[in-house]
């Protein structure tokens, strides 16, 4: 296990959150190395059910072989929460409009660090590895993606996802080097972002941290996915159960924090009209108003929490 170690982030506050009882059905949709979820499986043990998505074939194994001594009943899902619907279905299980769901669930977006540190997955430019940044480690690596975009599309990406300020020179520069077959490694791509935006300077993060967060978001069409993920849940999380969402960028907690919105306020109708006429029925409620961010404690021992955001609701 220690190959793949990761310190679940906001350990407390998600307990709190989702509220393990013993023989709850818990569905972990970024389960990693199962930081959170063994926590959770010792609450809900002896007869709870775990249901564990990750898109990562190491982290799939690693959370295997940790939540076994648990004999809880477990099923493990190698495969993206896009497709969360038709892959529960496809696992046999039934949605709360047919008897089924989930006590609770959560999702903590992102990266495990295990991902980050092992410097083969060109997640990270501190040593030269290719460019590669899929969390699936199957279809298109960052190189094949920077190869085949168009740069006005890059210029939007580094800009959208991650403000970067000079996106239309960086973007030209990426493609032109990209498509000649000359941008192959993590530190050629953190070498030219240095060219175009300034070489780091003592105390401020390398340029280039943000310029690979957006190419990582778009090779692995991470909002997509959670755009998909926060219109199927509701299906799946019975009366009375808890959603804890875990996020590490504005683009993630935006998307969160107005899903949370419309699911508790789903009335369409004008506000000139004296009645509902839309007929739009809640779904629940968010559990805290403002999102609950690490505690300077938790911050000391684990600094990857320091952008974590993690917003909680109950569905009726
Ligand atoms: C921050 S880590 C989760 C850590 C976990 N909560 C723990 O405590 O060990 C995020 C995990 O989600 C996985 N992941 C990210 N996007 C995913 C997606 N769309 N579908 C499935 N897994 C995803 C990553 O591979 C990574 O292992």
């Amino acid at each position: 296990m220690d190959e793949f170690h990761h310190i679940p982030v906001l350990l407390e506050p998600v307990l709190k959150t989702l509220a393990p009882h013993p023989g709850d059905r818990y569905l972990d949709v970024t389960l990693g190395g199962a930081g959170h979820a063994s926590e959770v499986a010792s609450r809900i043990a002896p007869d709870g059910e775990i249901v564990g998505f990750d898109r990562d074939p190491d982290a799939q194994r690693a959370a295997g072989t940790r939540l076994a001594v648990f004999n809880l009943k477990t099923t493990l899902i190698q495969a993206s929460f896009i497709d969360l619907d038709a892959q529960l279905r496809a696992h046999g299980f039934d949605d709360r409009q047919n008897g089924g769901g989930f006590d609770m669930v959560l999702a903590d977006f992102g990266l495990s660090s295990p991902q980050i540190d092992n410097t083969e997955r060109g997640f990270s430019f501190q040593t030269e590895a290719p460019l590669d940044m899929r969390m699936s480690q199957v279809g298109e690596t960052a190189a094949e993606f920077l190869a085949r975009i168009d740069p006005n599309e890059l210029a939007d990406i580094l800009y959208q996802y991650s403000d970067i300020r000079q996106s239309r020179a960086l973007a030209r520069r990426i493609c032109e080097r990209a498509q000649t077959g000359d941008l192959r490694t993590t530190t050629q791509l953190a070498e030219l972002c240095c060219g175009i935006m300034g070489y780091p300077k003592p105390g401020h993060p390398h340029p280039a941290t943000r310029v690979f967060q957006a190419i990582r978001i778009a090779v692995n069409d991470e909002f997509g996915a959670i755009d998909a993920f926060l219109k199927d849940i509701p299906r799946w999380i019975k009366p009375g159960g808890r959603l804890a969402i875990i996020s590490f960028h504005s683009g993630e907690d935006r998307r969160v924090k107005e899903a949370m919105h419309r699911w508790q306020f789903p009335c369409t109708c004008p506000p000139r009209l004296p009645v509902c006429v839309c007929h739009k029925k809640p779904l629940g409620r968010v559990m805290n108003k403002k999102a609950i961010e690490a505690t300077p404690e938790e911050l000391a021992r684990n600094s990857r929490a320091r952008s974590a955001k993690l917003r909680g609701f109950l569905f009726d």
